[in-house]
């Protein structure tokens, strides 16, 4: 099954309740994504995985500020949705539903694409003012671009 992005987009944005302004939201989910094909690059993840990851992992967030759960309701719709508007193998989708439901809780995770889904949204903590650790990235190429406090020059290089 291939993957209709521009219909998963809208659907997850339509259903997703804090608006198009929100910092948790679709504008914030298509830097995640744009992150995380950048570190794929270098990180060896999954793209696939990661592009899902940017869509879903706040998809179900309640509210701007403490929502706990928001990870685990994240994960749960990307199940809703399995076989309706993506589908992935047994054990890429284990990997996606760990990424998202554990994005905030984890430090850092060894598997690649996990970490290069928790480095692509970590990446983009600039948009609330908070300069991205590099002790909280998973992966080397993380690791560098948080080192240089931005992503943007390593953007306009790749591109
Ligand atoms: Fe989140
Ligand atoms: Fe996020």
């Amino acid at each position: 099954m291939s993957i209709d992005w521009p219909a998963l987009w809208k659907w997850v944005s339509d259903q997703f309740p804090l608006g198009h302004q929100s910092s948790h939201g679709p504008a914030h989910w298509r830097r995640v994504e744009r992150n995380g094909l950048l570190l794929a690059t270098r990180t060896g993840a999954d793209a696939t995985i990661v592009r899902l990851f940017a869509v879903f992992h706040d998809s179900r967030r309640h509210n701007e500020t403490h929502d706990p759960q928001h990870g685990l309701r994240g994960a749960n719709l990307a199940s809703e949705m399995r076989g309706r508007l993506f589908d992935l193998d047994d054990a890429s989708f284990a990997t996606l539903i760990h990424a998202c439901t554990w994005h905030t809780d984890e430090a850092r995770n060894d598997d690649s694409t996990i970490g290069t889904c928790f480095d692509a949204d970590r990446l983009d903590l600039g948009r609330v003012g908070i300069i991205p650790d590099p002790n909280y990235m998973s992966t080397g190429f993380g690791r560098t671009v948080a080192h240089a406090g931005s992503i943007q020059p390593f953007l306009s290089t790749e591109s």
